[in-house]
């Protein structure tokens, strides 16, 4: 067992946990933050991603004790319902998902996305290195691939993120 202390949509929280625990985890069923979700607990879907120190991260691929005083973003501490974040808001309006399983790891992405994009970093689709990344579909859809979706709610997902990114998909 091991102390950790992070801090969770701006709360400071410490948990005592068994060192194994993965962040994922710990955020479920220690601290009852059930908007992330498991999928496939193996790095390889996305329904678990968060941000930590305002990057993504699958959350069933790091243990918790790895994060001593790291701050973390879920999908609980981007809006509320009377006051959704822009990419929640962005996602309703355009019906971007179906069973809804997917949906908080999908807009954390995003949000990291619109913010790589942002910062003009490249991806592995951008023809040109040195020019500004725009957020195009073919940029959306690369940046967005560790998110899976089995609802197949794909190109309503891009229709949400390229919105708040300002320009039509
Ligand atoms: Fe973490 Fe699938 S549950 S990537
Ligand atoms: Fe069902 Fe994406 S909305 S998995």
């Amino acid at each position: 067992m091991s102390k950790v202390a992070i801090t969770v949509n701006g709360q400071a929280r410490e948990l005592d946990l068994d060192t194994r625990t993965t962040l994922l985890d710990a955020l479920r069923e220690h601290l009852h933050l059930t908007g992330t979700k498991k999928g496939c607990d193996h790095g390889q879907c996305g329904a678990c991603t968060v941000m930590v120190d305002g990057q993504r991260i699958n959350s069933c691929l790091t243990l918790a004790v790895m994060h001593e005083g790291d701050t973390i973003t879920t999908i609980e501490g981007l809006g509320t319902p009377e006051n959704l974040h822009a990419l929640q808001a962005a996602f309703v309006k355009h019906d971007g998902y179906q069973c809804g399983y997917c949906t908080p790891g999908q807009i954390c992405s995003a949000v990291a996305v619109l913010a790589e994009i942002e910062a003009g970093i490249p991806s592995h689709v951008s023809e040109d290195l040195t020019a500004a990344p725009q957020a195009t579909a073919g940029e959306l859809r690369e940046r967005m691939s560790g998110n899976i979706c089995r609802c197949g709610a794909y190109s309503n997902i891009v229709d949400a993120i390229a919105e708040v990114a300002g320009r039509p998909a």
